[in-house]
């Protein structure tokens, strides 16, 4: 349903996974379907922002009213991001982004007789440079992970100075990657907050109302 507790607000979402080509025709990404991140969109939209999409590749529609910037690397959506969030009130970081990435062979790789090594390099972090902007824009991450939620996701919180976090299991029978549904644990640095399981859509709407309660609260 339409409501109006975003009205005027400019939000910045990243969505999907990124690629890293490892030559012109083969590339690293993740299971991320980017349907959490244009859940947000849509979401955003509906409670009367004015979002910026940007999305790594993906098999999804985006919202007609979202401004749609298609990255593929996560170098790009580094460029990306960070040329746009300065601009935006709140930047809602869910992507998937490559930590590692090769440099990619000009030419296909060939095959050789035994074991191969990759050497890969550390991409930036981008939610850790949105939240290191001054002033940063509301800054709200993810965290999926396999075990220790929420110790992960406070040390999170902590390290990239983050807003905010949102928490989900990944690997588990239901929610997370590539599934409609999830339930996302949200801590912000002096509280949480328990979303339960269901469909993203819907997530996506708890989870904007609770960014827009605490934005309101943290303004200077
Ligand atoms: O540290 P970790 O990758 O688990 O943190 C997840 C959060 O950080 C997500 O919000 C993700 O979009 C963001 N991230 C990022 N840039 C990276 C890696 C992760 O913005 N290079």
């Amino acid at each position: 349903q339409a409501s109006s507790e975003l009205a005027g607000l400019k939000v910045l979402i990243s969505a999907g996974p990124t690629r890293e080509p490892l030559d012109p025709v083969r590339y690293i990404t993740n299971r991320s379907s980017g349907k959490m991140g244009y859940a947000l969109a849509e979401a955003a939209i509906n409670m009367g922002a004015d979002v910026t999409l940007v999305s790594g590749p993906v098999q999804l529609a985006a919202p007609a009213q979202a401004r749609l910037i298609q990255v593929e690397t996560a170098a790009q959506m580094y460029a990306a991001v960070l040329a746009e969030a300065d601009s935006h009130a709140i930047y809602i970081g869910a992507a998937a982004v490559a930590d590692y990435s090769p440099v990619p062979a000009p030419e296909k790789l060939k095959k050789h007789a035994g074991a191969s090594t990759l050497v890969l390099h550390k991409t930036q972090d981008i939610l850790a440079a949105v939240a290191a902007l001054t002033p940063p824009p509301f800054t709200v991450g993810f965290a999926a992970e396999t075990e220790n939620l929420t110790e992960y996701a406070l040390g999170k919180l902590q390290d990239k100075k983050l807003a905010m976090i949102a928490a989900n299991w990944v690997g588990k029978a239901e929610g997370g990657f590539d599934r409609d549904q999830n339930a996302l644990q949200v801590f912000w640095p002096t509280g949480q907050k328990a979303l339960a399981m269901t469909d993203k859509s819907l997530l996506a709407q708890q989870l904007l109302s609770l960014i827009a309660e605490h934005f309101y609260n943290t303004m200077p």
